[in-house]
C-alpha cells in the first residue's frame, strides 16, 4: 500500500492561533483526506513549537512558567485543529518528554560524529525570528520580518558544520528539481545555498527554556533544531510501535515562505548529517493578507478564526480560503469577499442545486431516485476528465485549480437544469423517460461532486450524499467511485434546510 505523510509547521505558542495557522492546517487536511480517498496509508502530523525565547517571554509577562503558559496555549491550538475538522493522526508538542529525549539522542549522534563543535560567537539576533542576521539581510538595520532592531548577542555556542553540506545540498537540489514546490521557491532556496553557507549555532547559553544539550546541560538546543526534528520524533512515539520505517521520508512538509530557509537548508543538512533520507517535497504556499499585509498579531490585522467559523460554518471557510486565493500565491481575504462568494457560489450554485434536485425528485418521482434509461455518454466523458483533472491537480498540490475544475462542473449542472427544464418535461407524460434521465443525471452529478469536494468540505459533502440517499462510508468516498453511473437508483431523497442559508 502506498503511504503518504503530510505535515504542517508546528505553531508557536507565544500567541493565540490565527487564520494563517488554520490555513496551512486545512491545506494539509485536504491532502490527507484526498490520499485516504486514494486508498493510501496516510499519516498527518501537526502540533506546537513550545520552547524558545518568545514563548518564555510571553509566559513571563503573564506571570506563569513557560510550561504553564504552553499548557494553556496548546489547548487553543488543539481547539483550532478540532474546529477546522482536521483529521490529523497525531498532535506533537515539543515539550513531550519523548520528543525531548529523541532530540537529545539526535544531536548527541551528530556531536559524536564531529559535526558539532564549540565556538565563541557574536552576532545580530532577532529574538522573534529566533535567528541571527547578517547586516546585509537587514532592512534599514531592522529585521525584515518583524521591523525590530536585532540585539547584539555574544555567546559561546555549539555550532553545526552546515558549511560542509553546501555541495551535497546543491547536488541534491540538482537531482531533485521538485524537492521544493512551486519552482520559484526551489530557485530561491537553491540560490541561497549557492551564495554560501556558514556554520550555524545550534545551542543557546542564555536561555533556560529548551531542551538541555546532553553533554553540556548549561546550554539548550536552538529552538529551530528542536522544532524541525518533530517531523521524525513524532513517528517514534505517536503509536505504540515506531512508524518511522513506514512513513519516513515525509511526502510533503507544508508551510508559508517565512520558514522556507529553515526547511530548505538546515533541515536537509541535519538529515544528511544523521544519515537519514530527505523529505520528498516541501510545498511553500503564500500568505493570506488582510488589508494588503501579512496577518500578524503584532500588526493587529488578524481575523479570529473561531469567530469566523462559528458564524459562517467551517466548510464554508475551508472552501473560501482555497477558492479565493490561488494556493501557492499571496492573496487578500476579507469578510466582504467571503460573504460574496458564500452567497454566489455556496448558497446559489451548490446549495440551491442540491435543494432543487431533491425537491424535483420528491415532486416528480415520489422522492425516489429514478433509474436512467441510458447512461449519458456526454456526462460519462465529462466526469472521467473531471476525475483525472482533479486528481492531477491534487497530486501537484494545486488546491485552487482542483476547486476550479469541480466548480466548472457545478456550473455545468446548473446550466443543465435550465437547459432541460425538468418542470416542463413533467407536464407531458411522453417525456417521462427524459425527465427520469435528467433527474438521475442531476443526482449522479451531485454525487460525483460530493466525492471530489469531500476533502475540501468533509461535512457538507456527507450531508449532500445523505440528502440524495447515497451512501457516504469511507469506501463509497473513494476517488474511484467518482465515475459516472454509480448513483444508487431507488434511493430515497430527503429534503432539509438549505445547506448554506443566504447571508443578508
Ligand atoms: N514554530 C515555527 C515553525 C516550526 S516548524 C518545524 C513557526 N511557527 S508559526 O506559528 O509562526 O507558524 C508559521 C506558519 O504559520 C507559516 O509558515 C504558515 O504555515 C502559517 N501562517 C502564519 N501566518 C500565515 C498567513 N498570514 N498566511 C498563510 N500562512 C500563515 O514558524
Amino acid at each position: 500500500m502506498n503511504t503518504f505523510y503530510v505535515t504542517t509547521p508546528i505553531y508557536y505558542v507565544n500567541d493565540v492561533p490565527h487564520i494563517g495557522h488554520a490555513y496551512t492546517t486545512i491545506a494539509a487536511d485536504i491532502l490527507a483526506r484526498h490520499h485516504r480517498q486514494l486508498g493510501e496509508d496516510v499519516f498527518f502530523l501537526t502540533g506546537t513549537d513550545e520552547h524558545g525565547n518568545p514563548a518564555a517571554r510571553a509566559a513571563q509577562k503573564r506571570g506563569l512558567t513557560p510550561k504553564e503558559h504552553a499548557d494553556e496555549m496548546v489547548v487553543k491550538f488543539q481547539d483550532l485543529v478540532k474546529l477546522v475538522n482536521a483529521s490529523n493522526d497525531f498532535f506533537i508538542r515539543t515539550t513531550d518528554p519523548e520528543h525531548c529525549a529523541a532530540v537529545q539522542r539526535f544531536i548527541q549522534k551528530l556531536y559524536d560524529k564531529g559535526d558539532i563543535y564549540i565556538k565563541s560567537y557574536s552576532g545580530l539576533y532577532c529574538s522573534s525570528c529566533e535567528a541571527f542576521y547578517s547586516e546585509k539581510d537587514l532592512m534599514d538595520g531592522k529585521c525584515p520580518d518583524h521591523g525590530t532592531e536585532p540585539e547584539l548577542v555574544e555567546e559561546e555556542n555549539y555550532f553545526f558544520r552546515l558549511s560542509g553540506y553546501q555541495q551535497t545540498l546543491l547536488d541534491f537540489y540538482d537531482g531533485n528539481p521538485d524537492f521544493v514546490k512551486p519552482s520559484t521557491r526551489f530557485n530561491e532556496a537553491r540560490s541561497f545555498i549557492e551564495q554560501g553557507l556558514e556554520d550555524i549555532s545550534i545551542s543557546r547559553a542564555t536561555l533556560e527554556w529548551g531542551i538541555p544539550i546532553p553533554w553540556d546541560p548549561k546550554q539548550v538546543v536552538y529552538v529551530w533544531v528542536d522544532a524541525l526534528l518533530n517531523y521524525i520524533t513524532a513517528l517514534e512515539y505517536a503509536r505504540n510501535e515506531s512508524l518511522f520505517l513506514k512513513f519516513w521520508p515525509a511526502t510533503y512538509h507544508l508551510m508559508a515562505k517565512d520558514i522556507l530557509k529553515f526547511h530548505a537548508v538546515i533541515w536537509p543538512a541535519l538529515l544528511m548529517a544523521s544519515g537519514n533520507e530527505l523529505p520528498r517535497h516541501l510545498f511553500i504556499h503564500g500568505y493570506l493578507l488582510m488589508g494588503g499585509q501579512k496577518m500578524s498579531k503584532t500588526r493587529g490585522n488578524v481575523l479570529d478564526p473561531f469567530e469566523v467559523m462559528n458564524k459562517y460554518g467551517v466548510d464554508a471557510f475551508r472552501f473560501y480560503c482555497f477558492r479565493e486565493v490561488a494556493f501557492g500565491q499571496d492573496g487578500v481575504i476579507s469578510l466582504e469577499g467571503f460573504e460574496s462568494r458564500y452567497n454566489s457560489e455556496l448558497a446559489n450554485e451548490l446549495g440551491n442545486l442540491v435543494s432543487r434536485t431533491v425537491a424535483m425528485v420528491k415532486k416528480y418521482c415520489e422522492g425516489v431516485v429514478p433509474g436512467p434509461t441510458a447512461k449519458s455518454k456526454e456526462f460519462s466523458s465529462i466526469s472521467l476528465r473531471l476525475q483525472e483533472n482533479t486528481m492531477a491537480a491534487l497530486e501537484n498540490v494545486e488546491l485552487t485549480v482542483c476547486l476550479e475544475k469541480i466548480w466548472e462542473f457545478v456550473r455545468a449542472l446548473n446550466k443543465y437544469v435550465e437547459d432541460t427544464a425538468p418542470w416542463k418535461l413533467a407536464r407531458d407524460s411522453a417525456s417521462r423517460d427524459a425527465l427520469n434521465d435528467v433527474l438521475y443525471n442531476l443526482v449522479e452529478g451531485l454525487r460525483i461532486c460530493a466525492i471530489l469536494l469531500h476533502p475540501f468540505m468533509p461535512e457538507t459533502t456527507l450531508e449532500i450524499l445523505r440528502r440524495l440517499g447515497q451512501p457516504g462510508s469511507p469506501g463509497n468516498l473513494a476517488i474511484e467511485n467518482a465515475k459516472w453511473g454509480g448513483a444508487l437508483s431507488g434511493a430515497t431523497v430527503e429534503s432539509a434546510d438549505p445547506l448554506f442559508p443566504k447571508l443578508i
